[in-house]
């Protein structure tokens, strides 16, 4: 029987069609059967080894037998799951323990986790932007001003704020200029800013200078009476990122306000997490909906992710930073002696190869595939039209015959 519900199908139907039809369809994911040797993991699909040129563990730590043994303790002593949010039954010491360590790991009084990135985001910039009840001492007179090319996690944490359009401002990418302009021009119309960024940008592995944000935001403190607050998602710098694996902050040597990050891409594990002085983490834990009404990471995460920070911090973390660097420095020397260049100078492991037409792009993967490497392409709408890339990333486990094998084969499938 046709009932209007079928007619709703029918539409979810076509629009999934349209999707197809774009050739943008995400949903044809490889499936990984396994995973190879420890210490250089290839990926097992259709029982075929494929080396993994597009994951973010870039330390391999998510493989790291220590990682993984102090899950399984964790999960022994605490249980699979968090069996409620915090809350409710209590907070379980290990996700005390991590907090306090992430919190040493960068310097600030305090750290909150969250099941993901994504949702801390999510939680950040709604709390810091809303008064959460009609009663809330915070309102909402905050203009926000985010970089243009922001990860999608902070451009719905400003949606979810649902501010006017006023309150929503966009400085031009990595432009401190640009931001100073917005921040001179709008002088007297709110009582504070948030200005939000990504401390990498995992579309081109480019870096935000932070030192010349952080300058501009102390040049400009003033003209708000409630100043002016600066949030980095440093998603894909922490546990990488400068000498020590701090992150973008490291390399530029100054401090966010508040700082969002993952344990689900250098430190191996999963969830996501903030850090900040104890008045703004007291405030978020009263406010976050994602931290309030949703269960934490599992206490396994919480366990392998401890364990992470601990290599990243240890003589055998340091070795490994440094592989990573050396890697990457070696992919670009021997891609230099090839036909590609990189489609924005990148020191991080992410390094985004230049192809420019989504076609040529496509068949380009599809070669990899078929020479046993896992890349990924980036096209037109992430990225402007005729920049469509190959974004490869480098891991600190890739041995030098890996990366010859990835140049080469740019060549062997153009
Ligand atoms: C810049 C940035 N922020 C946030 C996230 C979300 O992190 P998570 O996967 O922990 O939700 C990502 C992940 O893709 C990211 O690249």
């Amino acid at each position: 029987m046709t009932t209007n519900h079928t007619h709703f199908l029918k539409l979810l139907k076509r629009e999934t069609e349209r999707i197809d039809s774009l050739g943008i369809a995400k949903r044809q994911e490889n499936i990984i059967e396994k995973f190879g040797d420890e210490k250089n993991p290839h990926a097992i699909i259709d029982g075929k080894p494929f080396l993994i040129a597009n994951s973010n563990d870039y330390l391999g730590l998510r493989h790291h037998p220590i990682v993984k043994k102090s899950e399984i303790e964790a999960s022994e002593k605490y249980g699979a799951g968090p069996g409620a949010v915090r809350f409710i039954s209590g907070s379980l010491k290990i996700y005390r323990d991590l907090e306090k360590r992430l919190a040493q790991f960068h310097g600030r009084d305090d750290a909150m986790i969250f099941s993901s990135g994504f949702a801390a985001n999510l939680a950040a910039l709604y709390c810091l932007c809303k008064g959460i009840s009609r009663d809330a001492l915070v309102t909402s007179d905050v203009l926000v001003i985010s970089d243009e090319l922001n990860h999608r996690s902070i451009i719905d944490g400003i949606r979810l704020a649902n501010l006017p359009k006023e309150q929503r401002k966009i400085f031009s990418h990595l432009d401190a200029d640009d931001l100073k302009n917005i921040l001179e021009e709008s002088s007297g119309t709110r009582e504070r800013v948030i200005v939000v960024t990504d401390g990498v940008f995992s579309m081109l592995g480019e870096l935000q200078n932070l030192k010349e944000i952080r300058e501009v935001i102390d040049q400009c403190q003033h003209l708000y009476p409630l100043g002016i607050t600066l949030m980095v998602d440093d998603c894909h710098g922490v546990g990488i990122s400068g000498k020590t694996g701090r992150g973008t902050e490291e390399i530029f040597d100054t401090q966010a306000d508040v700082l969002v990050g993952t344990l689900g891409k250098a430190l191996g594990s999963d969830g996501g997490y903030i850090v900040a002085d104890q008045t703004i983490i007291d405030y978020l834990r009263e406010s976050s909906a994602t931290y309030i009404y949703s269960n934490n990471i599992s206490p396994g995460s919480a366990g392998a992710a401890l364990a992470a920070i601990n290599i990243v911090d240890s003589p055998e973390g340091k070795k490994l930073l440094e592989s990573s660097r050396a890697n990457t420095e070696y992919f670009q020397e021997k891609l230099k002696q090839s036909s590609f260049s990189l489609a924005a100078p990148s020191t991080h492991p992410i390094q985004p190869v230049l192809i420019g037409d989504t076609q040529k792009t496509k068949k380009l993967v599809d070669g990899f595939y078929d020479h046993g490497i896992l890349v990924t392409n980036i096209s037109y709408p992430v990225v402007p039209k005729g920049r469509d890339e190959i974004r490869i990333q480098i891991s600190a486990t890739h041995t030098t015959d890996d990366i010859e094998k990835i140049v080469r084969t740019f060549q062997n499938c153009q």
